[in-house]
């Protein structure tokens, strides 16, 4: 934000101004491990608080239903071309507000209500809008689940899930994961459903970068129909979603997006989005992926000779989730917030088949691409690792905490965040 800005924001509206602030010393001060967060580019945040914010671009480039589209069309065009161009694409839609309308425009291209869609089973690592009974989409249509293997390192026993789509004859057959430690293989679940007649679609939200990057396999060079993904995680961009599709699907897509979901796209977000691609195209986003990977598998090898409990037993991608229980025997809201008081930010989270409550759960999810875009490296992996053993085996240590405490301020210190002075 211009200084200007920043001058007007303070006098005008100190509430906001004092929480912005505070929130900037939170973002710098502490260690960001949230494995779905990430810290965005000062040109995204450029045009984030740009003037594209002002316009109103209902409709598609050369398609729009107001006025004064020249370079709110250019800057579409721009991202469109790019998200095909990074992702091997066919077709993309850059429009979709965030993750959530992005998975529901999707589904609504393809579905009728209370069509059967086979997903990862939600403890397993799959994601609310994958059909969670609390989400409207769960009502909508009939979400049926499959699970996968912890013992077996997370595999996914592809027989069992052919049997079961011949069982229950799927319309639409979707992997991707929130919470899920693997990579997955995408030709395998192609032929599950090319098996049943069955659609396939990958949410990759949570690795679009990964992806992006090329070192993770990519669902659309495997042919899926559809591929989403928000790109404000592992991308590291503004905070919106992505439909890449195969062009035969390109018209129901854009149409189940606008009009069928959404008003006007923010174009300050997809200004942000094109910027994004340009970066993710560069050689340093592919070394950046790489050490988001490394700094994962360093973090779990160090965890694991520790004695801690990783589900699967380990990571192939960007984040961990430890089993509190069997590890410390503390669930996962008391790690979080010990965690929170050494300046580690994580998230509790549910093990597969968890038989305690999502707010009370039995793990701890973390995860490397924040840290790694302030230049975090091996030598700082093997220092929180050890952080965070020693502050999980001792909660109720104040001046064990405290100590860690200044540990990580002081190694916060060394490492700016980027978009901030
Ligand atoms: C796999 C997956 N899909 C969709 C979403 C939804 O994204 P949003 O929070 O932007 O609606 C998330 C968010 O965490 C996710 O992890």
């Amino acid at each position: 934000m211009s200084t200007t800005c920043r001058d007007q924001l303070s006098q005008f509206d100190p509430e906001v101004f004092s929480a912005l602030v505070g929130e900037e010393r939170r973002q710098a001060a502490g260690i960001e491990m949230i494995p779905s967060e990430n810290y965005t580019y000062p040109e995204v945040l450029a045009c984030l608080g740009s003037v594209f914010t002002n316009k109103y671009c209902e409709g598609y480039p050369g398609r729009r239903y107001y006025g004064g589209q020249d370079f709110t069309d250019a800057i579409e065009r721009l991202a469109v071309e790019r998200a095909r161009q990074v992702f091997h694409a066919e077709h993309a839609n850059v429009q979709p507000l965030s993750g959530s309308p992005m998975n529901q425009a999707a589904y609504f291209a393809f579905l009728a209500p209370g069509d059967t869609v086979l997903a990862m089973d939600l403890s397993h690592g799959g994601h609310l809008t994958h059909g969670a009974p609390v989400s409207h989409m769960g009502r909508v249509f009939n979400f049926v689940r499959y699970k996968t293997e912890p013992d077996r390192q997370g595999a996914i026993d592809f027989d069992a899930l052919l049997a079961m789509a011949r069982d229950i004859r799927p319309r639409l057959l979707l992997c991707g994961h929130s919470s899920y430690p693997r990579d997955l293989d995408y030709q395998a679940f192609k032929r599950v459903a090319d098996e049943v007649g069955a659609l396939t679609m990958a949410d990759i939200s949570h690795i679009g970068g990964l992806v992006a990057a090329g070192v993770l396999g990519n669902p659309c060079d495997a042919g899926f129909d559809i591929v989403t993904t928000t790109t404000h995680k592992s991308l590291r961009g503004p905070r919106g979603g992505l439909i890449l599709t195969r062009a035969a699907h390109a018209k129901p897509i854009d149409a189940a997006v606008f009009p069928g979901l959404q008003g006007g796209p923010h174009m300050n977000v997809i200004a942000g989005t094109a910027i994004t691609l340009k970066k993710a195209a560069e050689p340093e986003f592919r070394t950046y992926a790489e050490q988001v990977l490394r700094n994962a598998r360093i973090l779990a090898e160090d965890l694991i000779a520790d004695g801690v409990h990783l589900v699967t037993g380990g990571t192939d991608n960007h984040l961990l989730v430890i089993d509190t229980i069997m590890s410390f025997g503390i669930d996962g809201r008391i790690a979080e917030e010990t965690l929170d008081r050494v300046g580690i930010t994580t998230n509790k989270q549910i093990i597969p088949d968890d038989p305690r409550p999502p707010m009370r759960p039995s793990g701890l999810r973390l995860g490397t691409p924040a840290c790694t875009t302030r230049g975090m490296g091996d030598a700082e992996m093997h220092r929180l690792a050890a952080w965070i053993g020693d502050a999980l085996r001792h909660p109720n240590d104040e001046g064990r905490l405290t100590r860690i405490a200044g540990d990580v301020r002081r190694l916060c210190e060394t490492f700016p965040v980027p978009g901030l002075a």
